[in-house]
């Protein structure tokens, strides 16, 4: 069993350089305790006795899933519907509206991290509800490009299936019952919402060109866990990848400021948002 005493800081700073260069996250001064708690079950399944026989196996790419196995367990994925609400009242209530008249035709639109597909299919859930509001709105054809580096996150956001508990965060009673219906093993979003929705693999500090342009991406609560020169070089990125006039959506504690001056800062009645620049 992996103990943090035992972890030498020869193998920690091995480690810390291996997972920033690999994903972005940055392992600060003091975090063994968080190797151990995330990655003992994959050591005892992999029959990986320590950290040292780890990274030997990473460098030599054997076997080849370990790799993504440890990305996979060291990223936190916390995530719920609606998180934060403010920013999907600004994206109905400011956001589509804008942009429909500006475009007049349905969005491209980029959940870059989109962990168990919570987020996604909450702004699927918003095109619904504004569509509804808005009769003759030609916006419900929009598409939603969902992204993220864990091939698990990314198994469960395709399946679009989640428990009572996964639920009970952030859907109201009436969301429930508009976007969800039982299924065998908990409750299953509807195909309306679902099928605007598709998901690819993508690691944000690779290039993401290949994806196409979007009118609006949200990059929620993931940059927090990036050095500044990745900041840097992924918001820079996202900004070529926008149309013109397209917002860009960060997390609740994540600014542009200091990082970018592709954006203007846009206060709505409801959040901040970022526009791109002309
Ligand atoms: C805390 S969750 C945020 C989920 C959602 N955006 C939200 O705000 O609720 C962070 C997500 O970022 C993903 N992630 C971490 N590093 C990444 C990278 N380099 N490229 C793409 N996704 C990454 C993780 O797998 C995780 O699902």
């Amino acid at each position: 069993m992996l103990q943090t005493q035992e972890i030498t800081d020869y193998d920690y700073q091995r480690f810390r350089r291996f997972l920033e260069s690999a994903c972005g996250i940055l392992l600060g001064e003091g975090k063994q305790y968080l190797i151990v708690s995330r990655l003992t079950r994959l050591l005892r399944d992999e029959n990986i006795a320590g950290l040292s026989e780890l990274m030997s196996a990473i460098e030599k790419g054997q076997p080849r899933h370990l790799r993504d196995a440890v990305i996979d367990a060291m990223t936190t994925n916390e995530t719920s519907w609606f998180r934060d609400g403010q920013p999907f009242e600004t994206l109905e209530h400011v956001v589509l509206p804008e942009l429909e008249k500006l475009r007049g035709t349905s969005l491209r639109i980029w959940s870059s991290a989109c962990s168990s597909g919570q987020e996604p299919y909450t702004i699927s859930m918003i095109l619904s509800e504004y569509a509804r509001k808005n009769l003759s709105s030609r916006l419900t054809s929009s598409q939603i490009v969902a992204t993220d580096i864990s091939a698990s996150m990314l198994v469960q956001a395709k399946k679009a299936e989640y428990e009572e508990v996964a639920l009970g965060r952030g859907l109201s009673d009436m969301r429930r019952k508009q976007f969800f219906s039982r299924s065998q093993d908990g409750w299953k979003v509807v195909d309306d919402v679902r099928n605007r929705v598709s998901f690819r693999e993508q690691n944000l500090l690779q290039g993401f060109s290949t994806l196409g342009k979007f009118d609006i991406i949200f990059c929620r609560n993931v940059l927090i866990y990036f050095s500044t020169e990745r900041k840097q070089d992924i918001l820079s990125r996202m900004a070529l990848s926008l149309n013109r006039g397209g917002y860009l959506f960060l997390g609740a504690s994540e600014t542009i400021s200091g990082y970018s001056d592709a954006f203007d800062l846009v206060r709505t009645p409801y959040s901040t948002v970022y526009r791109r620049k002309d």
